[in-house]
């Protein structure tokens, strides 16, 4: 048995499970969302309430103003030790307040040995863990991600406004992602990007390299980000065959983490973000929040503010951040009252338990940057764990640092 793990990194992407209603109306940068249901939700779904938190695409959704502005960059090292599971908060309870949560999940975070474990259950759609401060939207993105047949390589990729390119990612060699500790950075700058593994620098691009002639812009990730960890069945049947044949194949229900554990599962130490503060905006992280003035979405079109980040209740949305707000006594509110509706079927992106879109895979669903995953065990065809980090907002960057381990 091996009892080992491993770790890794940590940012995010997209990804992990989710799943998608079919009587929720869809949204792209063709078919924005109606404006009984405005928010773009990351899943390219449209609703209320928490669609219109992190992950809310303003490009997709009824209006610029749909989205709630998004908290600031914050440097932070977050130990991912038993404490800190209080700090982690489920998709439903969360409405926009960074100071209350370090993340919002959905799936499974599990403590063990002082680590917190982003766990996959046999036909779950995995676990996802995003930031809650600096909250990206536009799917730019940068990753980690890790294949569970292929123990010896952390493959890194970025996206910019999730347009699939085939051609961004690359591969860099490692001693194994499942039996030993590893750092995992991504080092996010207005002109490049670094990915590191245990300190020694292993991929560079540089934003010269991105020029877009037909776009007349740079293909290179510059809006805010948050980081997203997250372990998702790349092998699903219902995904994409190029999606099933990167994560190894099918996935497999019967390994023997499965049978030993109950689950997949990935491994993180500690999570450590540094943001790049501009000193002129956009990016200078000494606001509250951001949001975008044009659907160009480009570094120059985040706008530094003050704005509230917080709705009151699970109806809200960026255009009424008090709806289900709760007045008078508590017992009242106890009937009326906004938490307590959180159950309108589109307030919670992603909430179910089917498969989901692609993440991380190049969907272009994302909007990651930064982190790093890892995968599994050997044998673990069709598991994947994908990191991101994101950071920083026009052209902001930032470090993240990850330590992770998975065990499988
Ligand atoms: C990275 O490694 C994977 C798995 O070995 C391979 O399929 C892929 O083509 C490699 N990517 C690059 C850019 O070399
Ligand atoms: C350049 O931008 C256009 C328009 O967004 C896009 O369709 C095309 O794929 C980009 N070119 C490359 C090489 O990514
Ligand atoms: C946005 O990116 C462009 C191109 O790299 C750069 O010249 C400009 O300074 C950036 N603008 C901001 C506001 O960061």
């Amino acid at each position: 048995m091996r009892s080992t793990v491993l770790a890794l990194g940590a940012a995010a992407l997209l990804g992990a499970g989710t799943v998608l209603a079919d009587d929720i109306p869809t949204c792209s940068l063709d078919k924005k969302c109606p404006e009984s249901a405005p928010c773009c939700s990351q899943y390219g779904q449209c609703g209320v309430g928490a669609y219109c938190l992190g992950g809310c695409d303003p490009r997709m959704s009824f209006s610029l103003e749909s989205c709630v502005p998004a908290p600031v960059c914050q440097d932070k090292t977050y130990k991912m030790d038993k404490a800190s599971m209080s700090k982690i908060v489920d998709i439903g309870k969360y409405l926009g307040d960074p100071s209350k949560a370090d993340w919002v999940s959905q799936g499974e975070p599990v403590n063990y040995n002082d680590n917190t474990l982003l766990t996959m259950p046999k036909n779950s759609v995995g676990t996802v863990l995003a930031s809650t401060s600096y909250m990206c939207d536009v799917k730019d993105e940068i990753d980690y991600e890790f294949v569970g047949t292929e123990l010896k390589t952390a493959q890194t990729n970025y996206y910019f406004q999730g347009i699939p390119s085939y051609v961004n990612s690359g591969n860099i060699t490692i001693t194994d992602s499942w039996a030993n500790w590893h750092e995992y950075e991504i080092r996010w700058t207005p002109d490049q990007i670094q990915w590191l593994v245990d300190g020694q620098v292993g991929r560079t691009k540089k934003k010269s390299e991105t020029w877009n002639a037909t776009a007349n812009q740079w293909d290179f990730p510059q809006t805010p980000s948050r980081v997203q960890l997250s372990i998702w069945p790349g092998g699903l049947a219902s995904n994409a065959k190029g999606t099933i044949d990167w994560a190894g194949g099918p996935i497999s229900w019967d390994h023997e983490d499965i049978k030993n554990y109950g689950y997949y599962f990935t491994t993180f130490g500690e999570i450590t973000v540094k943001c790049w503060n501009a000193d002129s905006g956009p990016g200078t992280n000494k606001g509250k929040s951001y949001y975008y003035n044009s659907y160009r979405a480009t570094n120059d079109t985040v706008v530094d503010s003050n704005k509230r980040t917080t709705l009151e209740s699970f109806l809200g949305t960026g255009t009424d951040m008090d709806k289900g707000k709760v007045t008078g006594t508590k017992s009242s509110a106890t009937k009326s009252g906004g938490a307590a509706e959180t159950t309108l079927p589109n307030s919670i992106p992603g909430a179910g338990s089917a498969p989901a879109n692609v993440p991380g895979g190049g969907s272009g669903t994302s909007c990651e940057e930064g982190g790093n995953g890892q995968s599994p065990s050997n044998a673990n065809n069709g598991v994947r764990t994908t990191g991101s980090v994101q950071m920083g907002a026009s052209a902001l960057a930032a470090v993240v640092g990850f330590v992770g381990l998975m065990f499988l």
